[in-house]
């Protein structure tokens, strides 16, 4: 388990959690912070995947390793910069 989910759950204190993933890439870390903090309600996942990145089709690996949750996480599939001017600052 990385360094700071310890710190994620005594700060949340067993409240529902929404939060983000800003580059995903095969979805490793993202599946850690979902199997290892349990009050996560929804996860958003954002990634814009470019070529450079998804080689050997990181995102199909990233669904696939994320399946379990897919009902807590939400793929938002664009330039992060995007993704906060046009939802999370509109
Ligand atoms: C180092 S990997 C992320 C690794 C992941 N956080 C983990 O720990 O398993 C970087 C990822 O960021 C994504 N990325 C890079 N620039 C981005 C941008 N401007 N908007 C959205 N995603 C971006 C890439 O597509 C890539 O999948």
């Amino acid at each position: 388990m990385r360094p700071g989910f310890d710190e994620y759950k005594s700060v949340s204190k067993g409240k529902q959690l929404v939060g983000a993933e800003i580059g995903v890439y095969r979805g490793i870390h993202s599946l850690e912070l979902l199997d290892n903090i349990s009050n996560i309600k929804k996860l958003y996942l954002v990634d814009n995947y470019t070529k450079e990145w998804n080689e050997g089709n990181a995102y199909v690996d990233a669904v696939a390793r994320l399946h379990p949750y897919r009902e807590q996480v939400t793929w938002l599939l664009d330039d992060s910069v995007n993704v906060i001017l046009s939802r999370w600052l509109s």
